[in-house]
């Protein structure tokens, strides 16, 4: 696939089959993700990759519970309060597998880096037919002490990209896109 079909046609997938995906296949995503540029050439990516369903799981019922307690009420959408209360919704959709992309430090470019990484990771994916979401709402307790170590990442670390990855059950229609805002001087 070309670059710009890979770029037009990369969609958020929210539904996939449940066929595993080989490490390899993962271990080449991975690859992509760190081609990306970074401030200084620093590099300061690390990758997670979660295929324990029970850990999937956890993962899920805790960032759940986190954004209820943690978001105030005004903030939180009756829409989006339902969603999380709802026992059923899983904030990974079943995928079977999660790369949660972390940076090494908390410096100023880190997180940049890393989205810059997750961006060729999703590119990637789609070239290899392969469905992708950026899960931001496992970001919040992916963030606590105690989500670094469920992931098995240093306290000093900080989870970036949750992107899950797995094969589409369906192609996603496409998304409409606005209007870009561009100022020509
Ligand atoms: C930072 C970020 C956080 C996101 N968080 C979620 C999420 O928690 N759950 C979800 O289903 N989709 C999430 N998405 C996917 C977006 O909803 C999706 O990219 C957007 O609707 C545009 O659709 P497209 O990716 O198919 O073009 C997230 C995307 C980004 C970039």
């Amino acid at each position: 696939m070309n670059l710009k079909d890979a770029l037009y046609t990369r969609r958020a997938v929210r539904d996939f089959t449940d066929a595993a995906i080989d490490d390899a296949a993962i271990r080449q995503l991975i690859d992509a993700a760190i081609q990306a540029p970074s401030a200084m050439n620093e590099q300061p990516w690390s990758f997670v990759v979660v295929r324990d369903k029970a850990l999937l799981d956890r993962i899920s019922a805790e960032a759940k519970a986190q954004m209820l307690r943690t978001t105030p009420a005004g903030l939180l959408s009756h829409h989006f309060q339902e969603t999380l209360g709802n026992p059923k919704f899983h904030i990974f959709y079943h995928a079977p597998v999660l790369v949660v992309i972390a940076a090494k430090n908390d410096g100023p470019w880190g997180t940049i880096d890393c989205a810059l990484a997750a961006q060729n990771l999703m590119l990637a994916a789609r070239d290899a037919s392969l469905g992708t979401c950026w899960i931001g709402f496992a970001q919040g307790w992916l963030a606590t002490a105690e989500g670094k170590a469920a992931l098995g990442l240093p306290p000093g670390y900080v989870p970036v990209a949750p992107i899950i990855v797995g094969h589409p059950k369906v192609a996603p229609p496409p998304v409409a896109r606005k209007e870009p805002e561009i100022y020509w001087k």
